[in-house]
């Protein structure tokens, strides 16, 4: 049976979005619970500013304290130095940088240009192939951007050999609002595979449109292999405005064993982890 990697993004991608506080150590205990799902990567910390993502705040405590499964990587998002340092010490086994394909998404994500979001992950990238640890590379808004409308498949296919150049060794590809359809994703992928080989390439698709089931059918096409979900399709980015639902885990695991793809989790735990998730961000709007 043909595999499919899910990369298991909520503790981070899903709770980012959740306006009151999470208490870290309700934090560590889905991430814990996730660790028995059987997922290869977890994304569970993001050292950014806390002034810009507060419930971020405590990624380091977040590290510190889960219980590590063996075989898992466990991953934070790093927009700078002063992040790379600070998922450094909390021992983050891989780190991703994120950029956009769009310039207003760049200004409203990461205050700066995109051309100068890339300048200031190069000492990111030199410093973490120094370190030994491997970066992920996200693109946001691959085929529309909140600000700037639909997003030119030539843009991303330029930023996603940019980042593989300066050493990403995956490059997921956001569907940061939702809006993206089969079509749309394909006319991207055409694009961007010409620059990228798929066994480099993850699909991220928010599902604020209903659409990322197609959309990772369509993808799954194109020969992308890894896909980006968030347990009970917590989240979002706040930085995109109507971009809340990133894509189920346990739909997108359930779509795929329908389909005969094996993803090596477990259903019971991922169901679960769901639960905990809910149960997190009951209340929330
Ligand atoms: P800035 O204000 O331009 O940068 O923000 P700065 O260098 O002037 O720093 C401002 C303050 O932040 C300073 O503190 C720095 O020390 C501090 P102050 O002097 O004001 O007290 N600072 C930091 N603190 C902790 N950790 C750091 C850090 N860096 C600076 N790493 C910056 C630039 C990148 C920091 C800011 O824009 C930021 O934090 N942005 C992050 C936004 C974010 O996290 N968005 C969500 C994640 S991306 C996403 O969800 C999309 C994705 O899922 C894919 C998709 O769906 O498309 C990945
Ligand atoms: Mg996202």
């Amino acid at each position: 049976m043909s595999k499919v990697e899910i990369f298991e993004v909520g503790p981070r991608d899903g709770l980012q979005n959740e306006k009151r506080f999470i208490a870290t150590q309700d934090k560590v205990a889905l991430v814990d619970c996730l660790s028995r799902a059987g997922f290869r990567r977890i994304e569970v910390a993001s050292f950014v500013s806390p002034k810009w993502v507060p419930q971020m705040a405590d990624s380091g405590d977040v590290l510190r304290q889960i219980t590590r499964a063996a075989g898992v990587r466990y991953a934070a998002l790093t927009p700078n130095l002063i992040g790379l340092e600070a998922a450094r010490a909390a021992r983050a086994d891989e780190v991703a940088v994120f950029a956009s394909a769009s310039e207003g998404f760049s200004r409203a994500n990461l205050n700066c240009a995109i051309e100068e979001s890339l300048q200031r992950f190069a000492p990111v990238m030199q410093a973490a192939a120094q370190a030994g640890i491997p970066v992920r590379g996200y693109i946001s808004c691959v085929t529309d951007c909140p600000f700037d409308g639909a997003t030119p498949p030539p843009a991303v296919a330029r930023l996603a050999a940019q980042l593989r150049a300066m050493g990403c060794y995956e490059i997921s590809l956001g569907d940061t609002i939702g809006r993206a359809s089969p079509d749309s994703i394909s006319a991207m992928l055409r694009a961007v595979l010409e620059e990228v080989p798929a066994d480099q390439l993850a699909g991220h698709y928010h599902d604020t449109g209903g659409m990322a089931l197609a959309n990772i059918e369509a993808s799954l096409e194109y020969g992308v292999r890894v896909f980006d979900a968030a347990v009970g399709g917590l989240g979002g980015c706040p930085y995109a405005p109507g971009a809340s639902g990133n894509v189920a885990t346990e739909a997108v695991h359930e779509w795929l064993a329908g389909m005969g793809w094996q993803t090596g989790l477990d259903r019971d735990v991922l169901a679960q982890a769901a639960q905990l998730a809910r149960g997190l961000c009951e209340g929330e709007g």
